[in-house]
């Protein structure tokens, strides 16, 4: 049986005598793994470790003014925040094809990652937030598999370029735990039950060439919606939920005008694994809310279109 004040004050013994003096470095995304990671190996050794916050530009609405709230504000942890949307748009100009996509931003995390980590020439460690399904995965099939489906985004590899040890606090433990010892150690709900959010951000979510305007249309629609599912009480019965934008254009009015704007269309699923899902039956007068507000509220996007799609055959991301 699992005690939590026990199960904490183990772990952060555990990490002291592995790390000893030595420091210790980072890279938190702002999903709950990298989160739960800082924030125990954090409370184990404080200013030992440095958190490195990469900001591809992807992101969702204020998540890189919340993570540095939470971990640099409230727990007093060194965050070094790095805004590197100026080099991922840069790299990503012309680029439509969606695994060129993914690749693109995983070479540019790591490349700024280890830029970053060069910075710190007294680290000597790497941690990460690997939990025992990765741990289990790394080694099946089944993950091969979904990898040439679609390429997904880590930083494996990464501990050997920088020559750094790997501290893994999380590796015995279920994503329900690791949610669990979030919470004890004072992380906001919100941000521990949080829906998973792809390492490519909303480079998977603007279909093909992504441009800065799309990004920040996006993240206001996506906000809207997350807004609205959490006031409804539906977001904790869907496992993801976000907003898609689409480049095309259609027709609409406005008062006495036409306007030929873009499209955003909303997803949310249901599923245990993520390998297959069900499209959330939302309410209906929740979606008219949602489409309601995002079109009057964005002025950009004058069509919202409902997801009705499972996996398979379609994917959750639409890229
Ligand atoms: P799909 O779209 O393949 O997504 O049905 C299944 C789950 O994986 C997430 N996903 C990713 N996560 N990097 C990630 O870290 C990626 O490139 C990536 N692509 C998909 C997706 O959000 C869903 O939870």
């Amino acid at each position: 049986d699992w005690n939590m004040p026990d199960y904490i004050d183990e772990a952060v013994r555990s990490i002291r005598a592995q790390v000893g003096d030595e420091e210790v470095i980072l890279g938190l995304s702002g999903g709950v793994d990298s989160s739960v990671a800082a924030a125990l190996i954090h409370r184990a050794i404080g200013d030992q470790l440095t958190c490195v916050f990469v900001d591809h530009g992807l992101l969702r609405l204020n998540e890189g003014k919340l993570v540095m709230e939470m971990f640099a504000g409230r727990l007093h942890a060194k965050v070094v925040h790095v805004d590197a949307t100026g080099q991922f748009m840069g790299h990503l100009k012309g680029v439509t094809d969606p695994e060129q996509k993914r690749k693109i931003i995983g070479r540019e995390f790591v490349e700024v990652f280890q830029a970053e980590a060069r910075k710190l020439p007294n680290a000597k460690w790497l941690a990460q937030g690997t939990i025992y399904p990765d741990v289990i995965e790394s080694g099946g099939a089944k993950n091969k598999k979904a990898h040439t489906i679609k390429s997904h985004h880590n930083v494996g590899g990464l501990p050997e370029t920088l020559g750094l040890k790997l501290l893994e606090p999380l590796r015995d433990l279920f994503k329900d735990e690791v949610r669990e010892l979030g919470v004890a150690l004072g992380l906001p709900h919100d941000m521990v039950y949080r829906h998973p959010f792809p390492g490519p951000g909303l480079g998977v979510r603007i279909l093909g060439e992504v441009k800065q305007e799309y990004a920040d249309l996006l993240r206001r629609a996506d906000a809207i919606f997350i807004d609205e599912l959490r006031a409804a009480d539906w977001y904790d019965k869907t496992s993801q939920a976000f907003a898609v934008f689409l480049p095309v254009k259609s027709v609409g009015v406005m008062g006495d005008g036409r306007t030929y704007e873009y499209v955003v269309a909303l997803r949310a699923v249901q599923t245990q694994d993520f390998m297959t899902a069900h499209w959330a039956e939302l309410p209906h007068s929740l979606l008219g809310k949602v489409s309601n507000r995002i079109i009057n509220e964005v002025r950009g996007i004058n069509r919202v279109v409902y997801d009705i799609s499972g996996k398979p055959p379609a994917t959750i991301e639409w890229e």
